[in-house]
């Protein structure tokens, strides 16, 4: 009853923001990503009938403030099969937790896939990806590598995720400039909460999102840079644009993260094909082509308040290795 598991993180290039339905997390609007590859987290679960409750260490600690929302998402495989009992889970992330970097993405899509692995559920990838969906919406896009979408049907509250296209179909880099190590004020959900409870402009964001994702996938599809460059920025900015706007105002950003933008546009009217995009917290993600990866990096690396840069390709989705790896 033990199964491990790895993920990777996802960046959304058309992004979500918002639920349709919070009770069982159906977003607002479609999204789409790209996952990556070197940053990862690794999750081992056990379903051990000595337990008394699930526990959940990460990074070598125990984890009180996040065991709940583990649980809950455990739940989902108990009500699936209901002679499951409680659960040993021990995650390791390599890199900073809960700042901007979507470890809830690769948590949970690595929670999941090492669930079902555990219990020998045998789901299919797109349960998989609808269960990770459920315990964060981001999740869900992880369960697949490469370039990936979250459809949602509005009227029926259905999703659909799905790959676009693999990793090496378009190989991008990714150079993450990390500005802030530390855990973020308002986590989504929260902000996502205010946003669409108190933000003006609240409607004109899910109004926008079809467009943006039609744009977007068929740019993908082309290789075309320059489009997914400019829809990319385009849904990053509006995003923060509508939870600037909310009440109070959610600011993810450092002046660091806002001078990296800059260096990052700075790069592109000069000729490197780069753009950037935000998640909610402060660190910097600048797409780019393979061949200018160092460059931009390096660019990034000067900027004043920049405390590391990591540079990583697109990667693989969730998948079960062997415990001891
Ligand atoms: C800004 O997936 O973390 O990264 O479903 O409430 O867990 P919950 O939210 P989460 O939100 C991610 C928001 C984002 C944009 C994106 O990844 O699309």
């Amino acid at each position: 009853m033990k199964a491990t598991a790895v993920a990777h993180p996802n960046i959304a290039l058309v992004k979500y923001w918002g639920k349709l339905d919070s009770g069982r997390n159906v977003p607002a609007v479609g999204s789409i990503s790209i996952t990556l590859d070197t940053l990862a987290t690794r999750t081992t679960v056990t379903f051990d009938e000595g337990l008394a409750e699930d526990e959940f260490t990460l990074d070598g600690r125990s984890q009180p403030n996040r065991i709940d929302r583990v649980s809950r998402c455990l739940d989902l495989f108990r009500e699936l099969r209901q002679e499951t009992g409680f659960a040993r889970v021990v995650s390791d992330n390599n890199f900073p937790t809960a700042a901007g970097l979507a470890s809830s993405a690769s948590g949970f899509s690595a929670l999941v896939v090492a669930a079902d692995g555990a219990l020998r559920t045998g789901l299919d990838r797109a349960t998989l990806a609808q269960l990770a969906r459920r315990c964060s919406g981001s999740a869900a896009r992880s369960v697949f590598g490469g370039f990936v979408e979250l459809e949602l049907e509005r009227a029926t509250k259905n999703t659909t995720i799905r790959p676009i296209m693999g990793a090496e179909d378009w190989p991008l880099s990714a150079v993450v400039a990390v500005t802030s190590v530390a855990a973020k004020e308002v986590g989504s959900t929260a902000g996502m909460e205010l946003t669409e409870r108190t933000s003006p402009f609240y409607a004109a964001w899910v109004a926008g999102s079809e467009n943006d994702l039609t744009v977007a996938r068929q740019a993908i599809l082309g290789r075309d840079f320059e489009v997914v460059a400019d829809i990319s920025e385009h849904s990053c900015l509006k995003m923060h644009a509508v939870a600037l706007a909310a009440r109070p105002g959610l600011v993810y950003w450092n002046g660091t993260t806002v001078e990296c933008m800059r260096v990052v546009r700075r790069l592109r009217r000069a000729g490197t094909a780069v753009f950037f995009t935000v998640d909610a917290g402060p660190q910097v993600k600048a797409i780019c082509l393979p061949a200018d990866a160092a460059e931009v990096a390096s660019a990034l690396e000067q900027v004043p308040g920049v405390v590391d840069v990591l540079t990583c390709g697109l990667g693989a989705g969730a998948r079960l290795v062997a415990d001891d790896s």
